[in-house]
C-alpha cells in the first residue's frame, strides 16, 4: 500500500510551522519557527511583525521540513494548509505559500480549521473514538465541542468574553511576567496555595459556557488594592488562586458535558491543555467521575500551535473529500 504523505503548514498567528505526516498519523517532521522573542518586549503579538517574520521564515521551514522527513516532492499527496481563525496577514502567508506549492506541483490543496487542527492533535497519541467531547483552550478561544464522527463540531459551549489563555497573559503581566505568561505562572502556581479564594464564574450555571474577565478583574484589583495599601502580597499564592479558580471551572463544566453527551473519549487541546494543573486535575476528575471515558491529552509539543496537528485534520478531511481550490483566502474569524 501506498504511503499518503501531506505536507502541513500553520501561520495563524505567532508559529511558522510545517510538518510531513504519514498516513494521518506519523509525524516524520514538524518543524516549529517561534516568533516569541520579537513579540515579548510589546507585551503581545503585533500582526505587522508576525506577517514580516512568517514571510521570512515560510520557505526555509517548508525545506527543512521536508529535508527532515526526508521526503521528495514527487512522493507527496497532498498540501494542507491552516485557513482561519487567526491574525489575517499571518494567514495569507501560509495560504499563499500552500497554493504556490500545490499548483507547482499539482497537488490537492486542502484547508483545515486551526481549532479542528488543535483537536486532531490527540489523534497522534491514540484513534479518535465517537462520540467525543473537546475542551479547546488556547490564547483565543475556550470551547466545548461535541462530536459524533470525523469531521462533525457542535460547539455546545463557549467563553462569553476572555479566552482561558487570554486571562492568562492579562493577569501574568499584572505579575511582571512576560508574553505570553501562561507556562510561567503555570509553574509559579504550583508553589503557593489558593488563599485568595476567586469568583468561579459560572460554575454551578446550567449551560456549558465560561467567563473569565471577572476572575482577572479580581485579580487585579486585588493586586492594586493592595498597592495602594503598601500591603504585600504572595505571588506564587496570587498564580496559584488564579489557577485554582480556572481549572476548577474548566473541569467541572468539562465534566458535566461529558455525562450528559455520554461520550466515549475526551480531548483536551490548545496551548492551555499544557497547563500541568489543569492536565493533574482532568485527569483526576475523569477517573473519580466518569466511567469507561477515555482521556487524551496530546504531549506539550503538540499542544501549542504546530503544523502536524494540522496534518493529521487535514488527512480525514481529504478522505472525505474536502479539498479546496486556488480560489481559497484567509477567513481570520473562521469557526468550526
Ligand atoms: O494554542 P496556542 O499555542 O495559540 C493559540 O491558538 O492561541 O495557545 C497559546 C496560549 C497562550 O495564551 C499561552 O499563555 C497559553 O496558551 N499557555 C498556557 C500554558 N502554556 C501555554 N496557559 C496556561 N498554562 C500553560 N502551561
Ligand atoms: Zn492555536
Amino acid at each position: 500500500k501506498e504511503r499518503k504523505l501531506i505536507l502541513a503548514i500553520e501561520s495563524s498567528c505567532d508559529e511558522t510551522s510545517v510538518a510531513v505526516i504519514e498516513d494521518g498519523q506519523k509525524i516524520l517532521s514538524n518543524i516549529v519557527a517561534s516568533q516569541i522573542l520579537s513579540h515579548k518586549r510589546f507585551g503581545g503579538v503585533v500582526p505587522e511583525v508576525a506577517s514580516r517574520h512568517h514571510v521570512e521564515q515560510i520557505t526555509l521551514c517548508m525545506e527543512e521540513a521536508l529535508s527532515e522527513a526526508a521526503v521528495t516532492t514527487e512522493e507527496l499527496s497532498a498540501v494542507a494548509v491552516t485557513e482561519g481563525p487567526g491574525l489575517v496577514g499571518a494567514l495569507l502567508i501560509g495560504i499563499t505559500a500552500a497554493k504556490a506549492y500545490a499548483w507547482a506541483h499539482d497537488l490537492p490543496l486542502i484547508p483545515v480549521n486551526h481549532m479542528a487542527g488543535h483537536i486532531y492533535a490527540a489523534s497522534f497519541v491514540k484513534p479518535m473514538t465517537f462520540p467525543l467531547m473537546a475542551l479547546l483552550v488556547s490564547g483565543g478561544h475556550t470551547e466545548l465541542v461535541h462530536m459524533k464522527e470525523h469531521g462533525s463540531f457542535e460547539i455546545i459551549g463557549e467563553t462569553r468574553d476572555d479566552a482561558a489563555g487570554e486571562a492568562y497573559d492579562k493577569v501574568g503581566r499584572v505579575l511582571g511576567l512576560a508574553y505570553p505568561s501562561g507556562k510561567e505562572l503555570d509553574e509559579l502556581a504550583h508553589l503557593g496555595q489558593d488563599t485568595f479564594q476567586f469568583p468561579r464564574a459560572m460554575i454551578r450555571e446550567d449551560n456549558f459556557d465560561f467567563s473569565f474577565s471577572g476572575l482577572k478583574s479580581a485579580f487585579i484589583n486585588r493586586v492594586h488594592n493592595a498597592e495602594q495599601k503598601g500591603e504585600e502580597l504572595d505571588r506564587l499564592d496570587l498564580a496559584a488562586s488564579f489557577q485554582a479558580s480556572v481549572v476548577e471551572v474548566l473541569v467541572t463544566k468539562t465534566i458535566r458535558a461529558c455525562q450528559q453527551y455520554d461520550v466515549k473519549q475526551l480531548i483536551v487541546a490548545g496551548g492551555v491543555a499544557a497547563n500541568q494543573g489543569l492536565r493533574k486535575a482532568m485527569a483526576e476528575a475523569v477517573a473519580e467521575e466518569l466511567t469507561d471515558v477515555e482521556l487524551i491529552v496530546p504531549p506539550l509539543r503538540l499542544c501549542g500551535d504546530n503544523a502536524a496537528m494540522i496534518g493529521a485534520a487535514a488527512f480525514v478531511a481529504a478522505e472525505k473529500g474536502l479539498v479546496g481550490d486556488l480560489a481559497l483566502n484567509a477567513d481570520p474569524s473562521l469557526t468550526l
